[in-house]
């Protein structure tokens, strides 16, 4: 999957949310989603708070969210910085694929502690993949996480996925979901 086209959109309406392209005055809610023990408790756990907060002044938060295909979910009426969501292709070297040769786009998604429990990851996913299925072709996606992250997975869940297996990445269990992007067209 060489070359694949990748999203373009620069803003995305999501219900109570919008996704928008990274700015500089989302670093604190980059530093938080980097060091908050709760947010890094299956990512790998916390990063060093001088460390994350020196490079995000150095290179500056928009630098550090520029990928194609990731976005900020923004609180529509305060545009606080909710959490991130991302589309992009997994690294056709680690394992986890359902396509041979690898490079599907992954759906992944993180958000501040405080956002979570109301509904607003479903809805910022539903967005970006509803989006990405009127842009590009239909295509498997897969999420990957850890067995024991729970919530991630009931959010696979809500979003459609479905539980193809398991493998060891990390030293830590992962499960393999995957959806079709068209089922993502609105019916
Ligand atoms: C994974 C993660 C985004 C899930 O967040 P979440 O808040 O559970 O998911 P949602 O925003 O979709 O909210 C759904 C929950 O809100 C509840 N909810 C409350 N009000 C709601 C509303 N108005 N609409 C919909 N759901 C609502 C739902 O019942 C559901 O609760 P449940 O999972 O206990 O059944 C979050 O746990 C996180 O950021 N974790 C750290 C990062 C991480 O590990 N990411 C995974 C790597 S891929």
């Amino acid at each position: 999957m060489d070359d694949q086209p990748t999203l373009t959109a620069t803003r995305i309406e999501a219900g109570r949310l919008l996704l928008r392209k990274g700015r500089d005055d989302d670093g604190e809610g980059l530093i938080e989603t980097q060091t908050d023990e709760r947010v890094r408790r299956f990512l790998g756990g916390p990063r060093a708070q001088a460390e994350v907060r020196a490079t995000v002044a150095t290179v500056g938060a928009a630098t550090l969210l520029v990928a194609d295909g990731c976005y900020i979910a923004a609180d529509r009426e305060s545009d606080d910085m909710l959490g991130v969501v991302t589309l992009s292709p997994r690294d056709p070297e680690l394992p986890g694929h359902v396509s041979e040769g690898g490079g599907e786009l992954e759906l992944s998604y993180v958000f501040r502690a405080r956002a979570w429990g109301k509904g607003y990851a479903t809805e910022a996913c539903r967005a970006l993949l509803r989006c990405a299925a009127e842009q590009l072709a239909d295509q498997p996606i897969v999420i990957v996480t850890q067995t024991a992250n729970l919530a991630a997975l009931r959010l696979a869940d809500r979003l459609g996925f479905a539980q193809l297996g398991t493998f060891e990445q990390f030293d830590a269990e992962q499960v393999l979901a995957s959806a079709r992007l068209g089922t993502f067209l609105p019916q």
